[in-house]
C-alpha cells in the first residue's frame, strides 16, 4: 500500500480530535494506569487489492486484534511470507501485502523463547524478514501503553508536542542485538530515563505523532524528528526511545528534534475550492520565495548557500545528470538547454526509473541532480543511492526540508515553494524551474562571454512575479476554453525548444486530473507520426512563442491548419501573424526565452483544473495517484 499513516500517542489528557476525513479506521486505546491514549489511522492508496473496508488499515493478526499495524510502502516478498504463514495455519482476510506483517509478528510472538521479550524486539525480528519499503506503526494488546514504529525506504517522522519547553531536543540512539534479553532491556530502561523527553513545565504531558509527512501533523506541532532507515522508535509509558540493531561507522548517534517553519495556514485552502487552485495562484509569491536571499538584483549575483562550497568541484565535472520523475523530470527538461548554455557542460536529463533500468554508467566526476518536490520518491531515491555508490557528487533540488533526498544528497537547494498539498504538482514545478536557472546563473558568474545573457535572465527573474500575475488574470478566458473542451476525449499539446517541457507538463496535468487522453508532442516530430491524428475534430493546443523556434513552430501551425485542425494557440501578446491562424488564442506576456516556459505552463495548469472541475472530478485527489510515490 502507498499512502500516509499517522498515529497519535499522548501521555496524558484527551486524544486530539483528528480530522475525520483523513481516516478510514480509528483505533483508540486507553490505559488507565499509564493514562496513555493512543489513536491509529491511515489514508490508503492501493498497491494490492481494491480500495475497500477490508483492505484498509490497520491490518490485524487475528480476530482478537492481538497485533495491529498500519503501513506506508510495499512489501515485495509478501507472497513468500504469506505462503509460509498459511502453512502455519494463519488465515488472511484482505488482498494486501501489508497483512503479512501483523500475522508475522504474532507468529514471532507465539514462538518467543521467553515471556520477557520486548515489543521492539518483536518488531526488529519482523522487519528483518521484510523486503521492499515500509513505514510501520504497531500496537498490541500484549503490550498496553506501548507503540512501536519502524521504517525502511518510506518516510516516517515523529511530531513531539508539549505545552511547555521540552527537557531535551536530542534523542540518543540505543544499539542492541536482535535477541534482547531482560537484562539488556533493563539496562536500556536506565539509558532511556536519561534520554526522556519531558515537558519542563509539569514533567508529564508529551504527545507523539507518527506520520509520513509533516503536513499531516502540523496542526498539532511543528517539532519533529525524522527517523532513519532501520530505526525502531518505541513509545512506552509515554517515553520515546530510538533503537538500532548495529552501529555503523559515521552514523549520527542522536536524532535531533527540529522546528518546522511550515504554518498551519499554509496547508489550508483559504478562499479557494481546492489546494491545486490555491497553489496555482500562489505562484507569484512562491517563485519569490525560491529567489529570496539568493539573487541580489543590485549586484546581479546569485548565491545558492547549499551549493557554494561545492562549486569548484561542480565546475570541474565531466557532465551534469538531472534525474526526477513526472513533473520534476519536466523541470529538468525545461532547463536543460539553458543549463547547457550557461554551464558549457553536457547535460543529461533522466527519468529515474529508466535511468535505473538501463544501469546507466555513472562516474566519479559526474554531478547528479535529484529533483523532487516531496524528496521521498522511491525511484529518485534509488537513483540517488545508485549515483552515490558510484562516487558522483549528489545534489538535491527539493521542496521538503528533512526529506530522505535532502538527507542523503551531498548538498542541495531547497526550493522553498511552501507545502504543496494537491497531488498535481504546480508551484513546485515553477520553483524547481527557477532553482535550476539560479544554479546556471551561479555557475556562469565568472564567464565574461555570458554576462549579457546572465543579466538578461536576472532582469527577467525580477519581473517574473508580475508577469505570472498577468497570466493568472487570464483565468476567466481559460475557463471559457475549458467549457468548450471538457467533453472531448483527447487533447494534444504541441511545441518545441524552450516550450517543449510545457507540452509534456501540460499533458501530464490534463491526464492526471481530468482523465482525458493527452499527449505532449515535440512539434519537430509532427511529420514523423502525430500529424496522422490531426483533423477538424482533434483538439490541439500549440505553443508558439517569439524565440529561436518561432518560424519552425509557424511551419507546424501551417501543417495543422492545412489538415483542418483548429488550434488553440498560446502565443505572445499582439502576435498578429499567429493570431490570424488560430481557432482560439491565449496571449501571454513576453519574457526571456529560457523563462517563457514558466509563463506558458500556467495556462495549462489552469486549463486542466477547469476541465477537471467541469468533468466533476476531485482535483486534489485524482484516482489511483498519491502525492508522494514512495513505492517503485
Ligand atoms: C505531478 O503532478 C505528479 N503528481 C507527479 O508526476 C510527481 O511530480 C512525481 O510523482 C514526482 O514527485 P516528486 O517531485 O515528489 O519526486
Amino acid at each position: 500500500m502507498n499512502g500516509k499513516s499517522i498515529c497519535l500517542i499522548k501521555k496524558t489528557g484527551k486524544v486530539k480530535n483528528l480530522d475525520e476525513e483523513l481516516y478510514k479506521k480509528d483505533f483508540l486505546d486507553l490505559d488507565e494506569e499509564m493514562c496513555t491514549h493512543f489513536g491509529l489511522a491511515h489514508t490508503r492508496w492501493a498497491t494490492h487489492g481494491e480500495p475497500s473496508a477490508l483492505n484498509s488499515h490497520p491490518h490485524r493478526s487475528d480476530n482478537n486484534n492481538e497485533f495491529v499495524v498500519i503501513h506506508n510502502g510495499i512489501i515485495t516478498n509478501y507472497k513468500e511470507l504469506k505462503a509460509y504463514l498459511i502453512t502455519k495455519g494463519y488465515e488472511f482476510e484482505s488482498e494486501t501485502d501489508t497483512e503479512v506483517i501483523p500475522k508475522l509478528i504474532k507468529y514471532v510472538y507465539d514462538n518467543r523463547e521467553d515471556d520477557s521479550i520486548s515489543f521492539s524486539t518483536l518488531v526488529e525480528r519482523v522487519i528483518q524478514q521484510l523486503e521492499g519499503a515500509f513505514a510501520l506503526v504497531f500496537k498490541s494488546r500484549h503490550y498496553p501503553g506501548e507503540a512501536v514504529s519502524a521504517r525502511r525506504g518510506s518516510p516516517l517522522l515523529i511530531g513531539v508536542r508539549s505545552e511547555h519547553e521540552l527537557s531535551t531536543e536530542h534523542i540518543p540512539v540505543q544499539y542492541k542485538g536482535a535477541l534482547l534479553k531482560e537484562d539488556i532491556k533493563e539496562k536500556n530502561d536506565h539509558n532511556r530515563q536519561e534520554s526522556n523527553i519531558n515537558s519542563v513545565g509539569d514533567g508529564r504531558a508529551v504527545e507523539y505523532y507518527f506520520a509520513s509527512d509533516a503536513s499531516a501533523i502540523i496542526e498539532h506541532t511543528n517539532k519533529v524528528l525524522y527517523l532513519e532507515d532501520d530505526d525502531i522508535a518505541l513509545v512506552r509509558g509515554g517515553q520515546l526511545s530510538i533503537h538500532r540493531m548495529n552501529r555503523q561507522a559515521g552514523e549520527d548517534p542522536v536524532r535531533a528534534i527540529q522546528t518546522l517553519k511550515m504554518e498551519l495556514q499554509q496547508i489550508m485552502k483559504g478562499n479557494f475550492d481546492s489546494f491545486m487552485q490555491k497553489e496555482i495562484f500562489e505562484q507569484p509569491e512562491s517563485v519569490v520565495n525560491t529567489m529570496r536571499g539568493r539573487i541580489c538584483f543590485d549586484s546581479n549575483t546569485v548565491i545558492l548557500g547549499g551549493l557554494k562550497d561545492h562549486l569548484k568541484e561542480i565546475k570541474r565535472c565531466r557532465r551534469l545528470i538531472l534525474i526526477g520523475c513526472g513533473t520534476s523530470f519536466h523541470a529538468a527538461v525545461a532547463t536543460r538547454q539553458i543549463l547547457e548554455e550557461l554551464t558549457e557542460l553536457p547535460v543529461m536529463v533522466e527519468l529515474a526509473s529508466d535511468f535505473l533500468d538501463r544501469n546507466t554508467p555513472v562516474f566519479r566526476d559526474d554531478v547528479s541532480f535529484f529533483i523532487s518536490q516531496s524528496g521521498e520518491t522511491a525511484d529518485t531515491l534509488m537513483a540517488l543511492r545508485y549515483c552515490k555508490d558510484r562516487g558522483a557528487l549528489t545534489v538535491g533540488i527539493t521542496n521538503t526540508v528533512g526529506s530522505s533526498i535532502c538527507r542523503v544528497t551531498d548538498c542541495g537547494v531547497h526550493i522553498n515553494a511552501g507545502p504543496e498539498i494537491g497531488v498535481a504538482s504546480t508551484k513546485a514545478y515553477t520553483s524547481q524551474f527557477v532553482g535550476l536557472i539560479m544554479f546556471g546563473l551561479m555557475m556562469s558568474e565568472d564567464r565574461l562571454s555570458l554576462q549579457k545573457r546572465r543579466l538578461e535572465i536576472i532582469d527577467s527573474l525580477k519581473d517574473l512575479p508580475e508577469l505570472i500575475r498577468q497570466v493568472l488574470s487570464l483565468d476567466g478566458k481559460i475557463k471559457t476554453i475549458a467549457e468548450e473542451l471538457y467533453q472531448q476525449r483527447s487533447l494534444l499539446v504541441m511545441g518545441r525548444g524552450f516550450n517543449y517541457a510545457t507540452c509534456l507538463e501540460g499533458a501530464l496535468k490534463i491526464k492526471e486530473i481530468t482523465y482525458m487522453h493527452s499527449e505532449g508532442i515535440l512539434a519537430g516530430e509532427l511529420k514523423h507520426g502525430p500529424l496522422a491524428l490531426i483533423d477538424k475534430h482533434m483538439p490541439v493546443i500549440m505553443i508558439i512563442m517569439k524565440d529561436a523556434c518561432y518560424s519552425k513552430c509557424q511551419n507546424a501551425l501551417q501543417q495543422v491548419t492545412a489538415r483542418s485542425g483548429r488550434p488553440i494557440i498560446l502565443c505572445c501578446q499582439d502576435d498578429t501573424e499567429v493570431i490570424g491562424d488560430a481557432y482560439r488564442t491565449i496571449e501571454l506576456p513576453r519574457t526571456v526565452d529560457c523563462l517563457q516556459g514558466i509563463l506558458s505552463v500556467i495556462p495549462l495548469q489552469l486549463l486542466s483544473f477547469h476541465l477537471a472541475v467541469l468533468r466533476g472530478y476531485d482535483v486534489d485527489c485524482p484516482r489511483n495517484l498519491a502525492k508522494s510515490v514512495t513505492v517503485e
